[in-house]
């Protein structure tokens, strides 16, 4: 069957899914433009025989883009031996329709499995002798696993325990398990979301897989909402290739908004940019253009506001929903209420009452828990208009412009960098704010996305210096009062020399 006809049918049948197993087992398919982009990114070899495994297949469309590709390139090999592990039997008649075509161009083998993936595998690898299936290694490996929490108390856990894997979700487990199943130099590609770059949950499962592969190739889109788009998942999304035993060399880094890849930008870094030798995290780093400046500090800067112990929040303050509680003058039961229109250069300018926004807000049960303790604060702008300089706009919540209020409230149109829903120490809410507001980050953040829009996903994505150096270049910034200032961008290089 064409891959686009296969498309249609991906459709269809992910419409007509029960929606709460749809969910269960994260049934989202892969549209054929991916899934032969995804196929394309293999470096066929001159094997006469090749053992493919599709883990968690759908309907097919991976497998049918890899057969597709063998096919239309009339690739040297006698025959596949294809392992598509699919565990909801509903989809074994489609996906056995998607595939049983290719038999009239190929010697092609179908083994649709049914049973668990990561249960199977385990037994195979622990050589389990008295399994239904037998087992050889693969040469490939596709695959858009699910995606799906996975308890500390789980089966899962203890069984992939057995075979050296500790991880948190099935998507990061299914990766770990299938390039185990691959033979020395065997390639796998999956699509995967991005969150296993970085963080300390992830740790473990990078290490695992730095460990026994080469990472060749990493495809990231830019827009988070476009590689799913038919089932609505919003999520970061990468492809990548990784070579089993393969010698690590420079990665080919290459994006795209969307999956229609009209915008493919590709180009090669060096290894040591995407994971630093010394960093005990194993961060995985993305750079999104091959800017030559912003790849060299991109090395610098590897940390997330999660790391440095920081939590990015909306503003919680929804002044419609709380309208009767909002006041134009301050009075002696309200705390300050904070607008973007309450900033002017990175700094606080509050009251004001030349504009509509109310500047206050009543402290009672109603609105108690929307309100912050004062204290410094970085806050962001959520939203800027597209004629606007700067995309993203730092100021610095400085709790000595608010005479002596106990509380602030943060309205819905800012993002509130804090720690644990208290303030920061001063010179870290400078150090935030200056920092947001280099040339550097401007660009990072138009590299990485075309909105206007500056929301918390967005700064809990953004790569940070160390916070001793945030701190330091907070200092300079009070000092030199340059919160907002094309110098801040010299500086910083100076820090991190
Ligand atoms: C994200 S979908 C991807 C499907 C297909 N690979 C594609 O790209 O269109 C994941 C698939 O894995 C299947 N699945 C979920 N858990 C599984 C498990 N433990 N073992 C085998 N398959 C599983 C789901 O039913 C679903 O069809």
């Amino acid at each position: 069957m064409q891959l686009a006809a296969i498309d249609k049918i991906r459709i269809s049948v992910s419409q007509s899914l029960p929606l709460k197993r749809k969910q269960q087992l994260s049934q989202y398919f892969t549209s054929a433009n991916i899934a032969a982009f995804m196929a394309s990114l293999f470096n066929f070899k001159s094997e006469k025989k090749i053992r493919l495994l599709d883990a968690g297949a759908g309907i097919g469309v991976l497998s049918a883009a890899f057969l597709d590709r063998c096919i239309s390139e009339k690739l040297n090999f006698n025959t596949i031996e294809l392992d598509a592990f699919e565990i909801d039997n509903n989809l074994h008649q489609h996906l056995y329709n998607t595939l049983i075509g290719y038999r009239n161009y190929v010697d092609l083998t179908i083994r649709i499995i049914g049973s668990d993936f990561i249960y199977t595998a385990v037994n195979w690898l622990r050589g389990n002798l008295f399994q239904e299936n037998k087992f050889r290694k693969y040469t490939y490996a596709i695959l858009n696993p699910p995606y799906k929490k996975i308890k500390n108390n789980s089966q899962y856990r203890l069984k992939l325990r057995y075979i050296g894997i500790e991880t948190v979700n099935l998507y990061s487990a299914f990766t770990a398990v299938a390039l185990s199943l691959l033979e020395k130099k065997g390639q796998l590609v999956a699509i995967i979301p991005r969150s296993f770059c970085n963080g300390p949950y992830y740790r473990q499962f990078r290490q695992y897989i730095l460990r026994r592969s080469a990472i060749r190739r990493i495809h990231l889109f830019h827009s988070r909402n476009k590689a799913f788009k038919d089932d609505d998942v919003l999520q970061e999304n990468i492809i990548i290739l990784l070579e089993c035993n393969g010698s690590q060399d420079d990665v080919l880094v290459s994006t795209s908004t969307d999956d229609t890849f009209d915008d493919l930008n590709m180009f090669k870094v060096p290894f040591d940019r995407i994971v630093s030798p010394d960093d005990p995290e194993s961060f995985i780093h993305i750079p999104i253009s091959n800017d030559e400046d912003i790849r060299d500090k991109f090395v610098q800067f590897r940390y997330l506001l999660d790391n440095i112990g920081l939590t990015v929040s909306t503003g919680p303050v929804v002044d419609f929903r709380v309208k009767k509680h909002l006041c134009m003058v301050p009075e002696t039961d309200t705390v300050p209420l904070i607008y973007p229109c309450h900033f002017y250069n990175g700094h606080v300018k509050w009251p004001i009452f030349d504009n509509k926004k109310p500047n206050a807000i009543r402290v009672n049960q109603d609105t108690k828990k929307w309100l912050y303790p004062n204290g410094y604060y970085c806050a962001v702008r959520r939203f800027s208009s597209k004629e606007e300089k700067r995309r993203v706009v730092a100021s610095v919540v400085d709790p000595h412009y608010f005479n002596g209020a106990s509380m602030l409230g943060f309205e819905n149109h800012l993002n509130i960098i804090h720690c644990n829903k208290k303030g920061l120490p001063c010179e870290l809410a400078y150090g935030l704010a200056a920092y947001l507001n280099s040339e550097f980050v401007d660009k990072l953040f138009r590299n990485f996305s075309g909105h206007t829009q500056v929301n918390a996903t967005d700064l809990r994505s953004i790569s940070f210096p160390a916070k001793d150096i945030l701190i330091k270049l907070g200092k300079w910034a009070i000092v030199n009062k340059k919160v907002m200032s094309t110098e801040i961008d010299r500086q910083l290089m100076r820090l991190i020399k």
